[in-house]
């Protein structure tokens, strides 16, 4: 059989396949937020000609199911078919996403090391060439030469060995050998080789950055940045693990992180002249499970509970291991993993974050699609994972959509009119609602009085906007001839467990260490949604401790910046090492009084409103 789509594209379909399974085997991927399991109901697509046979129909309502769509993860044709794919069902992986240089990088490194020392080590040396009288082999003379130089206890991989012997002859003996810390012998070239680079890679769940960088003298060349291709089987690390866990999955998900890292750098450094094979290390930071995709090992038991990853510290494998585009020997540092579900990304992001060092308490927040929590200061770490989903990023919520062109980011509704006004990213015509957007508007719905503390609508409110939809009562934020956006009853319902377990794991951290909110003085918030986040906002409904706005920084993508900081340097890496033997991880999910925190949370914007003075002033003004 087969399905056409509205563009003229033919594709074929097997015996069994469901439209999901075909479209993604032919390359047409769709949002597929539960990985093909009828629950998310964001693979819709529409029937427009041929008949099929659906297995369920899972959250699309009546309207919908009329106008033809159906889930395509829950369907199955029975004849050749013509299909619609509407836009916000469609899953952009692969595009080069604009990722703004972190200027303040190079200035960063020199406030806290300054000193460039890369994986490689490079060493000239002058190794004789034989005689009749002293014709010990190549490799010998060369280990004697680099013993005198102090360089003991070398081991040289066959790669290198293969190429020494023409390498020494043209050259005289005169060349330079580069080796890692745990000496390896990395290469020998000839003592006029002068380029030498490396590669800072951020594996994050939902996007993947690279930094290009000179290791002379620890310039950024070049960034790039890109969707992780493996949210063709899901958006969060739990969905990731189920299908690594199923036949070919896992090598299916290895291979998907590995050709995005290598589709940015390859282009980058074609575009600034720089062979592959002078690019001679990489860090990696990524949470447990990307780290442990990535290097192909079985995340099944991050899961399980006593939830055991395979590793926290990685050992330093080679590009050649990991197929990743450089120097095949070039060595790959892990940024440390501290437990399950916190990860290299966390460890990456304390230490750009300096908290580490600082006398004051603070608090590291990464809120992307988990939610990692880190309090201490330079005597102690404590930290978490808060299990907050990745609702903010789209996730479980109606028309939820990560922050990207077409997504609703603001909403401020009238107080008299109880009309909407909407801010869309791009200024493009709505297509769902991001992180911002939610919190936004559950915030304005809560100060307008149209739902109440517990996120329910509040019956007679003088607004037709909220009405009884498919899944319930649901507010009305825009409507054209083809897409309606709504928040329901639900979504809130969704919003608040979110930002409960966000303040929940904060206050548990708090009460485990002895400390009180007003104690911290630094608030770091980073990762992709912190960019947008509006801290008022996010105060307002309960998710943020209400704290003077001056203490609260955004630091960005801190993942990315901690692993440029262990690519330049070997104190860096030392002090990464430091933080993640040095972080406590407490495991919520199985703290009672991580429960109970996290019930009088539920509420807007929390059971106990004196913890939150600035949202009580504003609703006594009201
Ligand atoms: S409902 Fe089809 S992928 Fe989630």
């Amino acid at each position: 059989m087969r399905i056409r789509l509205l563009s003229g594209r033919e594709l074929d379909i097997m015996a069994e396949e469901n439209l999901l399974q075909a479209l993604k085997r032919q390359g047409v991927y769709l949002v597929a937020s539960c990985g093909g399991k009828g629950i998310c109901g964001k693979c819709r697509v529409r029937i427009a000609e041929g008949a099929c046979r659906t297995v369920s129909t899972g959250k699309l309502d009546h309207q919908q199911i009329a106008a033809g769509a159906v889930l395509a993860c829950q369907t199955f044709p029975e004849e050749n078919l013509v299909l619609d794919i509407p836009k916000e069902s469609r899953l952009v992986v692969g595009d080069v996403i604009e990722t703004a240089r972190a200027k303040d990088l190079f200035e960063l490194f020199q406030n806290l090391d300054g000193s460039i020392s890369p994986l490689v080590q490079w060493i000239p040396l002058q190794v004789p060439l034989p005689t009749l009288e002293g014709n010990i082999s190549d490799i010998e003379r060369l280990t004697n030469v680099a013993e005198k130089q102090g360089l003991h206890g070398l081991t040289f991989p066959h790669s290198v060995i293969s190429s020494s012997a023409d390498l020494l002859r043209e050259t005289g003996g005169k060349i330079s050998l580069g080796y890692t810390g745990t000496g390896e012998v990395f290469s020998l070239s000839s003592l006029s080789r002068k380029e030498r680079f490396g590669v800072a890679v951020d594996v994050g769940t939902t996007t993947i950055v690279v930094y290009l960088v000179d290791l002379s003298d620890g310039r950024i060349v070049d960034v790039g940045s890109t969707y992780n291709s493996q949210m063709r089987h899901g958006d969060d690390v739990i969905t990731r693990i189920v299908y690594a866990t199923e036949s070919n999955g896992l090598q299916e998900l290895r291979d998907a992180v590995v050709d995005d890292i290598n589709t940015l750098l390859m282009p980058l450094a074609e575009k600034h002249s720089i062979s592959i094979d002078d690019i001679e290390s990489a860090v990696i930071a990524g949470n447990t499970t990307m780290a442990h995709l990535f290097w192909g090992l079985n995340p099944a038991y991050i899961r399980e509970e006593p939830y055991t990853p395979t590793l926290n510290i990685f050992p330093l494998w080679r590009a050649g291991t990991a197929n990743l585009a450089l120097h095949s020997q070039a060595p790959v540092y892990t940024v440390p993993c501290v437990a399950s579900y916190v990860g290299g990304d966390i460890v990456a992001g304390v230490l750009a974050s300096r908290m580490h060092r600082q006398g004051e308490l603070s608090l590291f927040m990464d809120i992307g699609t988990n939610g990692e929590i880190v309090i201490g200061n330079n005597e102690w770490l404590v930290t978490a994972a808060c299990s907050a989903g990745p609702c903010f990023e789209g996730s479980g919520i109606k028309q939820g959509m990560r922050a990207t062109e077409g997504a609703v980011e603001s909403v401020k509704i009238d107080r008299r009119t109880l009309e909407p006004v909407l801010g869309i990213i791009g200024k493009a015509k709505p297509l769902g609602i991001c992180g911002s957007g939610m919190i936004d508007a559950v915030s304005e719905l809560f100060l307008c009085g149209l739902i109440d503390q517990k996120g329910r609508f509040v019956n007679g409110s003088k607004t037709e906007r909220i009405r009884e939809g498919f899944e319930g009562t649901e507010f009305l934020f825009y409507q054209d001839s083809q897409r309606q956006i709504v928040l329901t009853e639900i979504d809130i319902e969704n919003i608040l467990r979110a930002k409960a377990a966000i303040y929940a794991g904060i206050s548990l951290l708090l009460k485990e260490t002895g400390f009180s909110f007003n104690e911290i003085e630094h608030v770091y918030i980073a990762g992709g949604f912190g960019n947008y986040l509006n801290v008022e906002r996010a105060i307002m409904i309960g998710m943020l401790p209400d704290l003077p706005g001056e203490k609260f920084r955004f630091i960005g993508n801190t993942a990315i910046a901690g692993a440029y900081l262990c690519l330049l340097s070997e104190n860096m890496r030392n002090e990464a090492g430091a933080i993640a033997r040095k972080m406590t991880n407490i495991e919520l999910s199985v703290s009672r009084l991580f429960m109970d925190e996290y019930l009088s949370a539920l509420f807007l914007p929390h059971t106990d409103i004196s913890q939150f003075p600035t949202v009580t002033a504003l609703l006594d003004n009201k």
